[in-house]
């Protein structure tokens, strides 16, 4: 069986919590190499899934010929400069979330990929999941008939008050990332990969928790000065009077209830998170039909589960099989990455922002 070969960039907390125990046995792929650029990182890392090179530079990675593709698992504001790179040095590319900061520089890269001919995925990779796909499915077959608006959650306290937390955690705080780009983009991802592109945006947002404490882990105890808006709630516009709203914060200790609903003229869809036992709840209103209303639970495949490496391998088999569009897009990637940076210039300015980008 043909093998892809994998290098991993990036060897801090989602690479050896999610997508190093993931890569090492996926079927398809060839864990090749892993690099940090904190030596004892990579080292670790290594070590631990039996990862046969170890590089500590960037440039030395990248001219690997054993690589063929490269997930990138920096911090977000490594993401534009990383990910080009690797085009440049002719891999393939899988990005962790969000794949740029700007639109501009979204578009370099595809443009990038375009050229060279790879393939360019990125996360959030939330349009792999079996439940989005059974919601997706759900409404386009009329379940609930015209959807009206959708609502959800995508927040937590942030990455400091988590344990443990093996790295600092201070990036998250600090421009180029935030709730916005770090959570709601889950949302946002999920949102549109369900109904389609947004149209326009307004958004309130500001810091309200403006000193955060290291929970855990070898900074612990430091306190971090947040430069971001920790407290953002958008409101979207998909056009045909179908609205959205969505909180993305850094402000929720904790939530009860479903994580999206979706409210048609003839039904409703709520989601819940991975691990309830029934996912998906559809409340259809048949009393003129049936003379009855009432909700059913949904049952998705036995075994039907999501985790963040699906992305990994779903651009595996788009790298394999040339014919398989991607469903984690760099144009999804894009659409959404205006919308998470319209919805700051929305709330700045006090007013609606259309949006300019699709996929
Ligand atoms: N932490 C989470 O819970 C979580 C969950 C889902 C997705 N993500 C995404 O995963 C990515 C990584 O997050 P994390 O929490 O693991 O971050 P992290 O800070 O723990 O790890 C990032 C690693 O990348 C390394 N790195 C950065 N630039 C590099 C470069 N140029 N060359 C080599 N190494 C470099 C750093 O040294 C660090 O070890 C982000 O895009 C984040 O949005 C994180």
């Amino acid at each position: 069986m043909k093998k892809i070969g994998v290098g991993v960039l990036g060897c801090g907390v989602i690479s050896n919590s999610t997508y190093l125990p993931a890569i090492s046995k996926m079927e398809k792929a060839n864990l090749v190499a892993v690099c940090d650029m904190v030596p004892e990182r990579a080292q670790s890392a290594a070590a631990k899934f039996g990862v046969p090179k170890v590089y500590t530079d960037l440039d030395k990675f990248l001219a690997d010929p054993e690589i063929e593709l490269v997930v990138n698992l920096t911090h977000i504001q490594a993401h534009f400069e990383t990910n080009l790179a690797a085009l440049q040095a002719g891999k393939h590319v899988y990005s962790e979330k969000t794949m740029t900061v700007t639109v501009e520089e979204a578009t370099t890269l595809i443009e990038e990929a375009k050229k060279r001919g790879l393939k360019l995925g990125a996360a959030a990779a939330t349009m792999l999941s079996p439940v989005n796909i059974k919601v997706k499915s759900l409404i386009q077959s009329g379940a609930i008939g015209r959807v009206c608006y959708v609502t959800g959650r995508h927040s937590h306290f942030g990455a400091a008050d988590f344990e443990p937390w093996s790295t600092d955690p201070t990036w998250f705080f600090k421009p180029g990332a935030g709730p916005i780009l770090d959570m709601g983009v889950y949302g946002l991802h999920s949102y549109t990969g369900i109904l389609g592109p947004v149209k326009r945006v307004a958004c309130m947002s500001g810091i309200s928790v403006p000193k955060r404490r290291v929970r855990s882990g070898p900074v612990a105890g430091k306190v971090i000065d947040v430069e971001i808006d920790d407290n953002s709630q958008i409101l979207m516009d998909f056009g045909n009077n179908t609205f959205g709203f969505l909180d993305a914060t850094y402000c929720a200790k904790a939530a009860k209830g479903p994580r999206m609903t979706f409210y048609g003229d003839e039904g409703v869809i709520t989601v819940n998170d991975y691990g309830d036992p029934h996912p998906i709840s559809l409340f259809r209103d048949d009393r003129d039909r049936f003379g009855y209303q009432g909700w059913t639970e949904i049952d998705l495949p036995r075994g039907a589960t999501w985790g963040l490496p699906m992305g990994v391998e779903h651009l595996i088999e788009c790298i394999l099989d040339p014919s398989k569009p991607i469903i984690t897009s760099a144009e999804h990637a894009r659409h959404v990455i205006e919308l998470m940076n319209k919805c700051y210039v929305a709330a700045r300015e006090g007013r609606t922002i259309e949006l300019e980008t699709t996929f």
